[in-house]
């Protein structure tokens, strides 16, 4: 069951030029079918219904016309004008039946189609966040939500042009091919059905040629969107660096190929339009000939000849509309297949069979990693052989170099990723024999980078409990040393952060992490830097509410500043993915080693300050680069 590597798992980027095929089509039928919707069935079958009546319609149309024709040509001798304005009235109402009954199929399908693209939408969301951390670390968000719009929009084109144009368009060619053969002879039948194989041939041809510039202006369309929006998220570097030139050229480039396919695009329209014009020309020239022919053999009436031309001129209509359609068709099937093709992304990371659940609550939990090896990429292994226990209710201390793998540690056990050799437990059960969402239920993380929710703070707090009261929203924060602050902004919880919640400082969104991490009352609880960005004062009066929280609670703290885990109940200084050094923080100083030497530092730092006046922190970021 255990992939014995999991980078073969490592999911495969959505096809780059995904074909739209009509397989995709048949992906649709539930939707079309829904279970458990009887009044979407109905719709469906009434739908149909009107379809049949409008072409029935259509088609009677043009009979009703060359009645008329005739009955004005041979000016009856009773010189009454009532039987051809009947002729003409009927005529007038079969025309609106044929317009209405066209426009009621719409209508009543209009609800079976939104649901299905809503269906597939949600769908789709919800599978994208079961993707593994890989992936979305590997995908830009901009083009992955502009591959669910446009996939929706194509789900609603390929249903309507599908069960609702080409289906009506079969129906009309071969009652209209019927008729001609039942009035005249098989000869206008053999031609209008040579006509029509002509153009469709063509017209399908010419455009599955020309949808390639149509892919590729989705393409380009995608890399621009993601350009700007990954350009505009970095606003502020852009500014620092003064690149805003670079930025709008790489943008540019993009758009410069959007531009060239979209011409080709267009030119190519054209050309086929002429195409299919020459054809159904010809076709229409030939047959009024053999017409004209007739009438003037008097075989046949002026009426008749009206009715071969506007018969081929109404088939023309829709045929006309078929190129179009073939082609949105093939769009809609292509941006169709592109979402379905991120649907079939696997889960890394999946619950097996039987996968048990971990109480989010109950008394403390015991961790323990057991000579755990991790890498992202196979070529460089981060994480080399860590083993080492929390016992439940204690409070363990991970120090080291940025880059040694410190968050990589809290990944693991809050199972981002799974470990490539060993194992993480849980109360001695293996995390990856846990239901992700009981694990991840039990765990709160206050990570190194918090991101918010572009929405007011209150909001923000209240995610890590949805649901909690104005009350225990207010003492978390209090806990977490933010109230104040909130209470003295001039729209207090109500305050929007902004995108990514850069309207916060680096302190203040630390703080709103670690109050919705308080609300969530976890049973472990890891602490990736949690206070690094806050000044010494802050992070002390934090330190204590974040040890009221701690207490009776497993607990990992990856620290930046050691003076904040001198209370921890074993230290284990990491090196390059390896424990080089463990044991209390006494222990550790009188072993004169890595960590005696990271003290002294801190402490030398420490004591500038106070000379100088100035908070530590700054001054230890300004020596060593910020911990990452
Ligand atoms: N998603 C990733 N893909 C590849 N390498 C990564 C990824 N995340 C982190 N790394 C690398 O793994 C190493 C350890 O990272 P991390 O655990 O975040 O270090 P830290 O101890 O500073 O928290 C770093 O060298 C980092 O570059
Ligand atoms: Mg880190």
């Amino acid at each position: 069951m255990r992939p014995a590597n999991p980078h073969a798992m490592v999911p495969p980027t959505a096809a780059k030029n995904p074909r739209g095929s009509w397989s995709t089509v048949f992906s649709l039928m539930p939707y079309l079918w829904p279970k458990n919707e009887p009044a979407l069935r109905l719709r469906l079958i009434l739908a149909s219904v009107a379809m049949l009546l409008a072409k029935i319609a259509t088609v009677y149309v043009p009979i009703l016309y060359s009645h008329a024709v005739d009955r004005l040509a041979h000016r009856p001798a009773d010189a009454l004008i009532i039987v051809p304005a009947a002729i003409i009235v009927a005529y007038a109402g079969v025309r609106i039946a044929a317009a209405g009954f066209g426009e009621l199929r719409d209508a009543i399908f209009a609800a079976v189609q939104m649901r299905a693209s809503r269906d597939v939408a949600r769908q789709t969301f919800e599978h994208l966040h079961g993707l593994s951390m890989r992936f979305h670390l590997d995908r830009q968000t901009g083009g992955l939500s502009n591959i669910i719009l446009r996939g929706t929009l194509g789900i609603q084109t390929v249903l309507r042009l599908a069960t609702f144009n080409v289906v009506p368009t079969i129906i009309e060619l071969l009652l209209t091919v019927g008729i001609l053969w039942h009035l005249f002879n098989v000869y206008y039948a053999l031609i209008t059905f040579a006509a029509v194989g002509c153009y469709m041939t063509f017209t399908f041809a010419f455009t599955a040629w020309r949808s390639k510039f149509r892919r590729i202006m989705n393409e380009t369309d995608n890399e621009a969107q993601t350009k700007a929006i990954d350009s505009l998220i970095n606003f502020e570097t852009v500014k620092y660096f003064g690149n805003e030139a670079h930025e709008s050229k790489r943008f540019d480039e993009s758009l410069a190929r959007y531009e060239k396919a979209s011409v080709k695009s267009q030119v190519s329209l054209n050309t086929l339009n002429i195409g299919q014009a020459t054809i159904i020309s010809i076709a229409l020239g030939i047959m009024m000939l053999m017409a004209a022919n007739g009438v003037a053999h008097h075989s046949m009436s002026v009426g008749k000849f009206v009715l071969v031309n506007t018969y081929l001129m109404q088939l023309y209509i829709p045929l006309n509309m078929l190129g179009f359609v073939y082609f949105s068709l093939n769009q809609g099937l292509v941006d169709m297949e592109q979402m379905f093709a991120l649907m079939r992304v696997d889960h890394e990371i999946t619950d097996r069979p039987g996968a048990k659940i971990l109480p989010a609550q109950g008394a403390p939990a015991e961790i323990r990693f057991e000579n755990v090896h991790f890498s992202y990429n196979p070529d460089r292994e981060i994480l080399k052989g860590v083993s080492f226990t929390v016992p439940a209710g204690h409070k363990i201390a991970v120090v080291g170099p940025t880059g040694s793998g410190k968050s990589t540690i809290s990944r693991m056990l809050f199972r981002f990723y799974d470990v490539t050799q060993g194992a993480v437990l849980i109360n001695g059960t293996d995390i990856r024999d846990l239901t992700q969402h009981s694990l991840r239920s039990a765990i709160g993380v206050v990570p190194q980078d918090t991101v918010l929710f572009n929405d007011s703070i209150y909001y923000n707090i209240a995610y890590g409990k949805p649901g909690a009261t104005n009350v225990e929203i207010e003492n978390a924060a209090r806990l977490a040393q933010i109230h104040d602050f909130i209470t003295r902004l001039p729209q207090g919880y109500k305050t929007k952060v902004g995108e990514r919640g850069l309207k916060l400082s680096g302190g203040e969104k630390q703080r709103v992490a670690i109050a919705r991490t308080i609300l969530k009352n976890p049973r472990i609880l890891i602490l990736d830097e949690a206070t690094s960005a806050l000044d010494t004062a802050t992070e002390q009066e934090i330190g204590a509410a974040l040890s009221s929280v701690a207490h009776d609670r497993t607990t990992l703290v990856i620290a930046h500043r050691l003076s904040t885990i001198t209370d921890a109940d074993e230290i284990l200084v990491l090196r390059d993915g390896e424990i080089v050094e463990r044991g209390s923080h006494l222990a550790l100083l009188s072993l004169d080693g890595v960590y005696a030497a990271m003290w002294a530092a801190q402490a030398e730092l420490d004591e500038v300050a106070e000379v100088v006046g100035v908070d530590p922190l700054q001054l230890q970021n300004s020596v060593s680069e910020p911990a990452n």
